[in-house]
């Protein structure tokens, strides 16, 4: 079974499978990147990695008008139960879950996670998605930790890394994570999106090929991956 996976720019995916639209990191609103529209989008299941803006983004909007259920750490739930969401599945790091289309499980991320009201946001995570026979880890905002190296043990097809620095990992750490997951697949995010984290993702494509062996896939805002 086949696995739709589409870059929405900075740490946002719509991913597809088996009839279900994963929305992850919905930053649509405010993102000078982002091809759709927050009204635009259709979801069954949102997933929030941490509570900055850049990631949460649409979140309330989107789930009050889909009726999406959001998987986020058990803070962010609360939190969105206070902003009228009810359809919620709290998870926390290194427990996993068996949703109809396939598992998530939360992942570590060395970063910060307060909502854009001020409000605790628990831990940052990452997410491991095994989607049928495919595993995507999404490592969202973090830096670069030597635990990378377990995650790759789980056999990894697609690794979606931060490449931006100044809030994430840069281009340097990022090979070193690609060398740490050993993922067939690497896809370059978290970049351009502001000033502060302009990078050049070709040049990071080629030490990726040439310094590690998995491949490296540039997508453009709103271009899809099918694995
Ligand atoms: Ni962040
Ligand atoms: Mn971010």
């Amino acid at each position: 079974m086949t696995s739709k996976v589409t870059w929405l720019s900075h740490s946002a995916f719509l991913i597809e499978h088996e009839g279900a639209k994963l929305l992850i990191d919905p930053f649509l609103t405010g993102n000078p990147l982002c091809p759709i529209k927050a009204k635009e989008i259709e979801a069954d299941y949102i997933l929030v990695s941490h509570g900055h803006g850049d990631h949460i983004g649409d979140t309330v909007a989107i789930a009050k008008r889909t009726g999406a259920m959001v998987i986020a750490n058990f803070e962010i739930c609360n939190w969105l139960d206070t902003q009228g969401i009810k359809n919620v599945h709290p998870q926390h790091i290194g427990g996993g879950f068996d949703y109809p289309w396939g598992r998530v499980k939360l992942t570590i991320a060395h970063h910060g996670s307060q909502l854009p009201d001020g409000s605790y946001g628990g831990n940052p995570c990452g997410f491991l998605l095994t989607l049928g026979d495919t595993k995507i880890y999404h490592a969202c905002d973090t830096g670069l930790f030597y635990d990378m190296k377990l995650i790759g043990e789980e056999g990894i097809d697609l690794a979606i890394l931060p490449i931006g620095d100044n809030f994430t990992m840069g281009p340097d750490d990022a090979l070193r994570a690609v060398q740490l997951l050993e993922p067939a697949t690497v896809i370059p995010i978290h970049y351009n999106t502001f000033e502060v984290i302009n990078q050049d993702p070709e040049q990071w494509a080629k030490r990726v090929e040439q310094e590690s062996s998995a491949k490296c896939r540039v997508l453009k805002p709103g271009e899809t991956l099918e694995l």
